[in-house]
């Protein structure tokens, strides 16, 4: 993503925030770009390298099981854990983004839904085995957050696994615009919503310059 994307996009992000819109900037990015990936600051048209790495590490296969890709962008994602094997249902807030992943996938098995994350259905609580959070909390405000989290924890299966990738930064770090990075403590809600942390790691990853990531992996009891 050239500087020139990301001021584009935080344009937008500012024009929907002092509205008090903290979600419709999404819809508006994917519609404006009309097409062009390279209007959309997150997308690379492949798979997250942070999580194909860990799910090459962890030996991840999905037959017969369930996954669930929140704020799946455009499908790149999505299309890696069908690779897998996982019977995968992908969601985004923004149509143009679903059109889009239905577009370069006429042929795929995900399931593309838009959907919002706060008023996702209620039969998605407790369904999947495998659920995937990369990069949509923070593109969400803070004030936010504890929602979106309580809202994805929902969706993990019991013997399930939550994977979370994000930007991270400690507390008194500024937040910076658009992508806000978390801290950990914003992530220990997941505990608090009946998840168990399997590993947490803090790293910086192979982008040029390198970002500081937090790679959560959660795990729900029966
Ligand atoms: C930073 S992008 C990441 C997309 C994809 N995971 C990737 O890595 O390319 C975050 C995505 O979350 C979606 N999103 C944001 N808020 C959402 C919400 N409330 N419900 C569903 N999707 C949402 C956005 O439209 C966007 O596609």
């Amino acid at each position: 993503m050239t500087e020139k994307e990301r001021a584009r996009a935080r344009a937008i992000v500012r024009q929907h925030l002092v509205q008090g819109d903290a979600l419709g900037w999404f819809e508006a990015l994917y519609a404006g770009a009309a097409g062009d990936a390279a209007i959309i600051p997150w997308a690379d048209l492949m798979p997250n390298p942070n999580v194909i790495q860990w799910l090459d590490q962890h030996q991840v296969a999905g037959a017969g099981r369930e996954a669930l890709k929140i704020g799946c962008g455009l499908g790149d994602d999505a299309e890696e854990l069908a690779r897998r094997g996982f019977s995968t249902t992908a969601f985004d807030i923004s149509a143009s983004a679903i059109a889009w992943c239905r577009r370069r996938y006429p042929q795929s098995p995900v399931a593309y839904v838009v959907e919002d994350l706060f008023r996702a259905p209620s039969a998605w609580q407790g369904t999947f085995d495998f659920v995937l959070e990369s990069y949509t909390l923070q593109v969400l405000p803070p004030s936010l957050r504890r929602a979106a989290i309580s809202h994805i924890a929902s969706f993990v299966a019991p013997h399930g696994t939550l994977l979370v990738v994000s930007r991270g930064r400690e507390p008194d770090d500024s937040q910076g615009e658009m992508p806000w990075p978390l801290t950990k403590e914003e992530l220990t809600d997941f505990l608090r919503l009946g998840l168990r942390e399997v590993s947490i790691e803090d790293y910086l990853d192979d982008e040029v310059p390198p970002v500081r990531r937090f790679r959560v992996a959660y795990h729900r009891e029966a």
